[in-house]
């Protein structure tokens, strides 16, 4: 996304940079310039420092520096628009449209035409659900699981009855290859079309904004599927979504706290319970788009994950993303034969609520039940040293946090805190020690060592794996061809071809070291790009990616070619020479 200059300019301008540094600093006049000590590295001297000037900060003791915005960035961690975004609505500075490319223009067509479909249907089967005597079984199945009337109209509730064209009759205005790419449609492999939804009781599911994203049809009592969802789409990507973000965005922001809870019908439920600060993801491992949606509204968050196997899995997942994006997470595990859903109706929101105060913070549940599992003998540090491996390998980017778990979880341990990061340290016996510093953590090991384009291109993928095809398909092993490049790429052929779901958490599982702090580094710190981003940086660089193959392949025969003049060998040279006449002729076509 590209703002002009002068508007970046306005917002710095207008930005106080001891204003926003002071809020997560304390800073103390010291000259013209202020000075506190360092949010990005553990320090016990003041060494950072703001001129307000030069609307400028600088850490003699880590080397950080920069602008307000890069200050905000930093401290954030946002993205250079997030940012922006961020200082130009604190300072109530109204942001530009930028002006769209007709290809953008056409894309944003598109989806408002998705957009305004759902939103249609959403309202055709909301309506029925309402008063259609067909949807009596479903107004009865809602009834018999506690969701209030109020809750059904508030939630946009739908339902769509048993038949196959029942949706086309009720939206006769619009066409049927749009309801197809809405997913209101499905095909057969005969051609035949007929309503992805039937029988089903719809929760839309909206965007924060409370545009109408997609469907989620649950079937009325037992049997399978349990959800039928729209399919992913232009404006639809389910591993995304945080349901029940948007209804319940005001009270998330009020407490202060988000509920992160599993399923649709526990936002249902506990809303119908006037419990109002939840959202949870569809199905899906949480990920850093969801954190920073979160974090958009609440300060902390607290998980109510099943106390199961794979409910501590999900948690210990999800504390890296939590500690990189400096969200509080807590955790409560309800008693086993319980969701949300049926302890609130059973005992009740009080009663929920009170289980809440007796969340504990997310690595420290993930401590005990490390240690439940080991036990504290020396085979079991072991055992737990190495599981805290991951979890610290994914802050590694981050000093003050990581100083602060190693140390925190070392003591816990009886350990030093180079025996639990051990690892990841580089050890400068040679040097003299450091006053105050934290333990050097070393990210990725010097054997490691990515061009920057080769960079761009992998951060990128790894982001969007769904991409790995096309890239390939335009050159992407020409272009990379350092080994950690390489091993990378393997990585993720052989994770798509594993049939994983393409989230890029599971490319984990693929990478072997040392690739995979890079990998989960670049996944700590993904940035979120809106759908037209997306588009056009991949086509940008699939662009790059052909022309750069097209590239190499001509140098590749200039050196032939100047072989084949020394050598004398003529026939050979007329004949590179009409391949490289081909090439240059194509590379016009582009
Ligand atoms: P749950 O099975 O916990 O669903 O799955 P639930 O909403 O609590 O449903 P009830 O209480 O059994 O009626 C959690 C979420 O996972 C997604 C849905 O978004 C669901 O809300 N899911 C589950 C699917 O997408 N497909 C499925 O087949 C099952
Ligand atoms: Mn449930």
């Amino acid at each position: 996304m590209q703002y002009d200059e002068e508007i970046i300019q306005t917002v710095k301008d207008a930005a106080d940079i001891v204003e926003i540094v002071g809020e997560t600093v304390n800073l103390k006049k010291n000259g013209t310039n202020y000075k506190g000590l360092c949010p990005f590295h553990s320090e016990k001297t003041a060494s950072f420092n703001v001129n307000p000037n030069r609307n400028f900060f600088h850490c003699f003791g880590c080397g950080a520096g920069g602008d307000t915005l890069k200050f905000v960035m930093l401290s954030q961690s946002l993205n250079f628009v997030e940012a922006l975004k961020y200082l130009a609505n604190r300072y109530h500075i109204t942001l530009p449209e930028r002006d769209l490319s007709s290809r953008e223009l056409k894309k944003k067509r598109r989806k408002d035409i998705l957009y305004d479909i759902n939103q249609q249907a959403a309202a055709v089967y909301h309506e029925l659900l309402l008063k259609d005597p067909r949807a009596a079984r479903a107004r009865g199945y809602l009834a018999q699981r506690g969701i209030g009337d109020d809750i059904v109209r508030e939630f946009e509730l739908g339902y769509a009855p048993e038949g196959w064209s029942f949706i086309r009759q009720a939206l006769p205005g619009l066409a049927e290859a749009d309801l197809l790419e809405a997913g209101l449609l499905a095909a057969n492999e005969k051609g035949r079309i007929y309503d992805r939804f039937r029988d089903r009781l719809l929760s839309p599911i909206f965007n924060h904004n409370g545009k109408h994203l997609a469907f989620s049809g649950r079937i009325i009592g037992a049997g399978e599927p349990k959800y039928l969802n729209s399919k992913d789409s232009l404006i639809f990507n389910k591993s995304n979504v945080l349901l029940g973000l948007f209804q319940n965005k005001k009270a998330i922001r009020a407490a202060k706290r988000c509920l992160l809870v599993e399923g649709n019908f526990d936002i249902l439920a506990l809303a119908s319970h006037g419990l109002r600060y939840a959202a949870a993801p569809m199905g899906t491992a949480l990920t850093a788009v969801h954190v920073r949606a979160l974090k958009g509204y609440a300060e902390e968050v607290i998980i109510l994950f099943d106390g199961d196997a794979a409910g501590i899995k999900a948690a210990s997942r999800a504390a890296p993303i939590f500690l990189s994006q400096r969200l509080t997470a807590r955790v409560v595990v309800l008693p086993p034969e319980h969701d949300p859903d049926s302890f609130i109706r059973e005992f009740g929101a009080p009663a929920l609520e009170k289980e809440l105060d007796k969340a504990v913070s997310l690595p420290e549940f993930l401590f005990n039940d490390l240690e439940k599992c080991y036990g504290l003998s020396l085979e079991g540090k072991g055992r737990i040293v190495d599981e805290l491996q991951p979890i610290i390998r994914a802050i590694a980017d981050d000093n003050l946090q990581r100083t602060l778990f190693v140390s925190h979880f070392s003591r816990k341990l009886g350990l030093q805190p180079e025996q639990l990061a051990g690892r990841f340290t580089t050890l400068r016996p040679s040097s003299p020690p450091l006053l105050e510093s934290p333990p050097a953590v070393e990210t990725l090991p010097p054997s490691f060592k990515l061009s920057r384009v080769e960079e761009q291109l992998l951060s990128f993928l790894i982001i969007y794996p769904s991409y790995l095809e096309p890239f390939l398909a335009a050159g992407l092993k020409e272009s990379v061809s350092s080994p950690g490049g390489r091993q990378i790429i393997e990585a993720m052929v052989s994770f798509t071809e594993s049939g994983a779901a393409a989230e890029p958490e599971r490319l984990l599982d693929f990478v072997e070291s040392p690739a995979r702090p890079f990998v989960s580094k670049k996944i700590i710190n993904a940035p979120v790009l809106e759908d037209e981003e997306l588009r056009v940086e991949a086509e940008e660089k699939i662009n790059w990616l052909a022309e750069n193959k097209l590239r190499l392949e001509m140098f590749g025969l200039t050196a032939q070619i100047n072989k084949a003049i020394k050598n004398n060998d003529n026939e050979r040279l007329m004949k590179l020479l009409s391949a490289k006449d081909e090439m240059r002729k194509k590379k016009q076509q582009k």
